[in-house]
């Protein structure tokens, strides 16, 4: 199984934690040298340094994923290293619930320049530097399955990942001339710091009960009867990063043990 990325150059953005953290560790694992790109300077700093001490190719990068200067840097820096980029993963991603009617314009605005902004510029980005190889390289964006149904308190993330959905088909469709394909995968419930904080807000605004986990809740209508672990995850993002996928694009895999049925 090992080396399934040999010599392959990944850029994985909101990788200092999460599924994220664990796409890269996997990734470096299969061979891939890897570009942790992160708001987070300091943890992604921390995480490329604990993968060079296992002897594996890997620099930590600080960008905000909605700024394009800072995108750009990410392009620049991975070239500079490791001297082509391969495969790119709009991972970064955050939620901070409202109830419907709270919603607010700057609650919307920095969900949606995240999560939906961020997947925009770092797809464009990305592929410039991919022409400007020659053609061909993967681009796989994390959705949700909030993507796909909308949830009360979650509007503005839902939107944001519908967009998302929308974004992996249009440039699927605008870059398939230079061999690029897109591709998105749409994780449930899984246990990672953002669904710690989401359950504590979820309390918080009177969603869920306190003394209750909005996880648990959640979690009995998953078909497959349990949230997700990271490690639950990374295998489709490894069939998404690998040779293996090249035939695909446009597609979103749903891998939320059964929850949201499309
Ligand atoms: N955890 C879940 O249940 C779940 C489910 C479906 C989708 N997702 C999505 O998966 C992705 C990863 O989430 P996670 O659960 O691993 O969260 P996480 O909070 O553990 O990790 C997210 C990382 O993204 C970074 N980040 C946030 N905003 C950024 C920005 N503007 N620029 C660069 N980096 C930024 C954070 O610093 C953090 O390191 C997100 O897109 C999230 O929306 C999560």
């Amino acid at each position: 199984m090992a080396n399934r990325m040999k010599d392959k150059v990944v850029v994985v953005t909101g990788a200092a934690s999460g599924m994220g953290l664990g796409i890269a560790n996997a990734l470096a694992g299969e061979g891939a040298a890897i570009v942790i790109a992160d708001l987070n300077e300091e943890a992604a700093t921390a995480a490329a340094e604990k993968l060079q001490g296992s002897g594996q190719r890997a620099i930590g990068v600080r960008a905000n994923v909605s700024v394009r200067d800072d995108v750009r840097a990410v392009v620049e820096r991975a070239v500079q290293e490791f001297g082509r980029i391969d495969v790119w993963f709009n991972n970064a991603g955050f939620n901070v619930p409202m109830q419907f009617l709270d919603v607010t314009e700057d609650n919307w605005r920095s969900i949606m320049e995240v999560n939906a902004l961020g997947v925009l510029i770092g797809t464009q980005e990305a592929a410039k530097q991919f022409i400007a190889q020659g053609g061909g390289g993967k681009i796989i964006n994390t959705t949700s399955m909030a993507g796909r149904e909308g949830f009360p308190a979650f509007a503005p993330y839902s939107a944001a990942k519908s967009a998302v959905i929308s974004l992996t088909q249009s440039a699927a469709k605008a870059l398939a001339e230079h061999d690029v394909t897109v591709n998105a995968f749409a994780p449930g419930v899984v246990q990672t710091p953002l669904w710690v904080k989401l359950d504590a807000d979820l309390v918080d605004i009177g969603e869920v009960e306190k003394g209750t986990s909005a996880m648990d809740e959640f979690a009995s209508g998953i078909i497959r009867g349990r949230t997700a672990k990271v490690d639950d995850i990374v295998g489709t993002a490894l069939y998404l990063a690998s040779s293996d996928s090249d035939y695909l694009t446009a597609q979103v895999i749903m891998i939320d043990g059964g929850m949201v049925l499309v």
